[in-house]
């Protein structure tokens, strides 16, 4: 099979497609034939070696699929032969997903409703997954709530944004001004331009008054102080990237202490359980079409260096996808 795989950690030029063997299958294994992958920027944090999580080499690109299963572990009685999956958390170690098959722990994978293209599934796995456990198992995101979403257009966002609309919650999400800013609007939040000298001002207005329950926040050293102005009492905020340090003055952590604020820093490599009820809830909403992710751009497997690129330049609205 095709498989892009890197020998040694580095910058693009390690990642080359190899014709590789087949992966077998372990007892609590299912083995996927891909039909599409999502790209997430984290793909080339593991190539570079830029993450405590060091893989074994050679190691295979990729944490997401959408696909069809084509063999079943003896341990496994959660899927047939034949039913269409997707997942994500691959690659950690085991087999990657830049390929046209993978044997996966069959506890990270969902059922996939036929009404659902393996497309759209993958643009939603990882981000899905960080945006349900960040807003849902975290924040406790509760029908009705007020919640601040940043980088409401990018992979994470933009799902996170619909997840919440679709909740019953007030959403507001902040967005790179002009086209992003429609699409948040679009999808029925609120949207504030993230580039604004008053952004504290700009998401209170934005909220109408309400303190935020729940904030999802991807660049942390830029609006950090912003959410503590916007936040109420036993609220959360769930940091889940930042660009560079995060600093927080006394006061501002004393009265988010005082106020019982959950300011934490959110990673979702979590039990494969929760991956699993994360993903068997988003695809109920995508089956349902409350949740629509975008599809940037999809490219051939052959072109993985390209899509990685893709995915992570600035701009880009929705998901970058790998069609196999
Ligand atoms: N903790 C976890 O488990 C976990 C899981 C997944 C992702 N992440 C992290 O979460 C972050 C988002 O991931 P992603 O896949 O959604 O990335 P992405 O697709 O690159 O999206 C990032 C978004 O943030 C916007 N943005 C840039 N500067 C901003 C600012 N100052 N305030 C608000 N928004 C801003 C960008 O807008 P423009 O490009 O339009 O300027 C873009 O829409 C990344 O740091 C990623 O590493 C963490």
């Amino acid at each position: 099979m095709k498989a892009v795989r890197y020998h040694k950690y580095g910058d693009e030029s390690v990642m080359a497609l190899e014709t590789v063997e087949r992966p077998t299958t372990d007892e609590d294994d299912v083995l996927v034939e891909i039909e599409a992958i999502g790209v997430n920027p984290v793909d080339a944090k593991l190539r570079e070696g830029a993450l405590p999580q060091k893989q074994p080499l050679p190691q295979t690109m990729g944490t997401d699929l959408a696909g069809r299963v084509v063999s079943v572990g003896g341990n496994v009685d959660s899927f047939d032969l034949d039913d269409r999956v997707y997942g994500t958390g691959f690659g950690w170690g085991d087999s990657g997903t830049y390929a046209e098959f993978a044997a996966v722990p069959a506890d990270r994978l969902a059922a996939l409703p036929d009404g659902v293209t393996f497309t759209d599934a993958a643009a939603s796995a990882l981000v899905g997954a960080t945006a349900w456990q960040t807003l849902i198992n975290q924040g406790n995101l509760t029908v009705g709530d007020a919640c601040v979403i940043h980088g409401g257009t990018g992979g994470v966002g933009h799902i996170a944004v619909q997840i919440a609309v679709a909740a019953g919650c007030h959403v507001v999400a902040t967005a790179r001004g002009g086209e992003p800013i429609e699409t948040v609007e679009q999808f029925g939040a609120v949207g504030v331009d993230y580039r604004s000298n008053s952004l504290g001002e700009d998401l209170q207005d934005a909220l109408g008054g309400r303190a935020a329950d729940v904030v999802l926040e991807t660049n942390a050293d830029a609006n950090l102080a912003a959410d503590l102005r916007v936040v109420g009492r036993d609220s959360t905020i769930a940091v889940i990237g930042t660009g560079g340090s995060v600093v927080l003055s006394a006061t501002e952590a004393l009265d988010a202490m005082l106020d019982r604020v959950d300011l934490r820093f959110s990673s979702i490599m979590s039990s494969s359980n929760i991956h699993r009820r994360a993903l068997t809830r988003l695809a109920t909403l995508l089956d349902a079409g409350d949740v629509s992710p975008i599809v940037a751009k999809s490219y051939p497997l052959e072109d993985a260096e390209s899509a990685l690129a893709h995915a992570q330049a600035a701009n880009v609205i929705g998901k970058v996808v790998i069609d196999v």
